[in-house]
């Protein structure tokens, strides 16, 4: 995608009005859905999984970047695949060695991604260098929305852009918004996952234009 580019997290939208959250999100001008997957065992919460991916999937040809809080990612990376995930990433603390995941997710024409929770040094990811496709560093302890961004992640952020080559996306994500994108965009964030700031605005298109352009800046 053109970056920086700002990707609502579908957490906070109205599963209930599903067509409806995408059509207002397509026409705001949103190039990516962040789709939170929780299973209430990596972290404290559960949230949805393939089978609602799946008919956002034929709903939207919008890139659709999975972010897995899940453990045992192997065992369900193929349902991820198959309902048609352009991104897929999951957490090192879930698989501390990633490199086959990693290596089927490529295979399968997709790009492969890898997180960090805000505990978990940079350096712990720096032997997948050439491995990654995405790296995304959490701001906020992932399991819930609305939670505030933790500064620690701007000095991560700069580690992550100086390690990995420069075509690997870096994410960000948790407690993103206008008062925070300042403090990341200088460390070279291409991707800016944002749930409250967007969903808790009157106005998608507004909330997007505004931190595309705080971003951009
Ligand atoms: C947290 C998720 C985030 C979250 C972001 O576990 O990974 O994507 O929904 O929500 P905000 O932007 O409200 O912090
Ligand atoms: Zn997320």
């Amino acid at each position: 995608p053109q970056t920086p580019v700002i990707a609502p997290s579908m957490l906070k939208c109205d599963f209930g009005n599903l067509d409806a959250e995408i059509q207002k999100l397509e026409a705001a001008g949103a190039a990516t859905l962040h789709l939170d997957v929780m299973d209430g065992h990596f972290v404290p919460n559960l949230s949805y999984g393939p089978m609602v991916i799946e008919r956002i999937r034929e709903r939207t040809k919008l890139i659709l970047d999975a972010h897995l809080m899940i453990s045992d990612p192997e065992k369900y990376l193929d349902e991820y695949i198959r309902v048609g995930c352009d991104w897929i990433t999951f957490h090192i603390e879930a698989v501390p060695e990633p490199t086959a995941l990693l290596k089927k997710i490529r295979d399968a024409g997709r790009l492969a991604g890898i997180a960090i929770n805000p505990g978990t040094p940079v350096d712990r990811i720096a032997k997948l260098k050439n491995q990654v496709d995405l790296v995304l560093v959490m701001s906020v302890e992932p399991g819930f929305g609305g939670q505030s961004f933790i500064p620690d992640a701007i000095q991560k952020v700069a580690e992550a852009r100086s390690l990995f080559p420069s075509e690997t996306l870096i994410s960000i994500d948790g407690g993103i918004g206008p008062a925070t994108i300042p403090d990341v965009a200088a460390n070279g964030v291409d991707v800016y996952v944002a749930g409250s700031s967007i969903f808790d605005q009157p106005c998608y298109e507004t909330a997007i234009r505004e931190m595309t352009s705080i971003a951009s800046s």
